[in-house]
């Protein structure tokens, strides 16, 4: 492990509607089974919320006490050193990939006990290859043997680019993230028949960015109700008190959860 250890700013004012959600989805991954380690976290469109739901979810699994290692895999365009304020000179999963640097620089512990991070390093024009490339593979069992309780992979979305396809081969179940009104339907319907490609278990939707205004489809549910969209199970969270960030769209969100029908 790099001797660096990096200090993570979250934002302080998430809702609790917010932090509840994602504990439940952390509940929801803990009953996916104990060979679910490797968890790849992908979406149709960009900015449908995956990479803000896989780091909580990281850190909500290091709060409970599973040594957990967050896997930034998105090499085309993290927004990770830039969210959360990491300072100083770090390397990254592009620069393992290439030969740069070796494991043992790439992985960080971080100033959450229990929560390691894996950084994406420099952009790479070609990080499908770098995926399909030995060098990855070796970092996938080098994270093995690390045995981590979980491994959270946040990926670029499948509806875009393939490289969450590629990552599969090195996961054991696949999260998505639906942006509520923003996903369409024949996007979802097309991700999903990419996944099942895979043969890569699809553990579950993460339902984002749900309206939860008074009057809207999902308002009656709020907590644990039923909700009749989509499909497999989901869990899902929407906009909370954060003024910080950017969102399209400042109605009042809070979390809706579906139960198995
Ligand atoms: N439930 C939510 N509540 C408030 N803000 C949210 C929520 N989900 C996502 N956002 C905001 O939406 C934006 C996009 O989120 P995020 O970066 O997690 O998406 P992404 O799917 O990883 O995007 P990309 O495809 O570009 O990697 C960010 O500003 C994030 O803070
Ligand atoms: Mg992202």
């Amino acid at each position: 492990m790099n001797n660096m250890t990096i200090s993570l700013r979250f934002p302080e004012n998430d809702d609790f509607a917010f932090t509840e959600a994602i504990k439940t989805l952390r509940t929801n991954i803990q009953f996916s089974g104990s060979r679910v380690k490797n968890i790849i976290f992908t979406s149709v469109a960009p900015n449908d919320g995956k990479s803000r739901i896989s780091m909580m979810l990281a850190k909500a699994c290091a709060e409970s006490g599973k040594k957990t290692l967050f896997v930034d895999a998105d090499i085309r365009k993290s927004v990770t050193v830039s969210r959360y304020d990491i300072s100083g000179e770090t390397v990254g999963l592009s620069q393992l990939l290439s030969g740069q640097t070796d494991y043992g620089h790439v992985v960080y512990g971080t100033d959450i006990q229990n929560l390691y991070i894996v950084l994406p390093g420099p952009y790479s024009p070609s990080p499908t290859e770098l995926f399909e490339d030995v060098s990855c593979e070796a970092f996938f069992r080098r994270v093995e043997e690390d045995q981590y309780d979980i491994v959270i992979i946040d990926t670029p979305p499948l509806g875009t680019v393939i490289d969450a396809a590629v990552l599969s081969r090195f996961a054991d179940g696949i999260v998505l993230v639906v942006a509520s009104e923003e996903t369409s339907r024949k996007g979802i319907k097309r991700v999903k028949e990419q996944i099942d490609r895979t043969g890569v278990r699809l553990l579950g939707v993460v339902l984002n960015k749900v309206r939860m205004d008074k009057g809207s489809y999902y308002s009656s549910y709020y907590y644990g109700g039923k909700y009749g969209y989509g499909y497999g199970y989901g869990y899902g969270y929407g906009y909370g008190g954060n003024k910080n960030d950017s969102s399209k769209n400042h109605k009042k969100h809070h979390s809706a959860e579906r139960k198995e029908n």
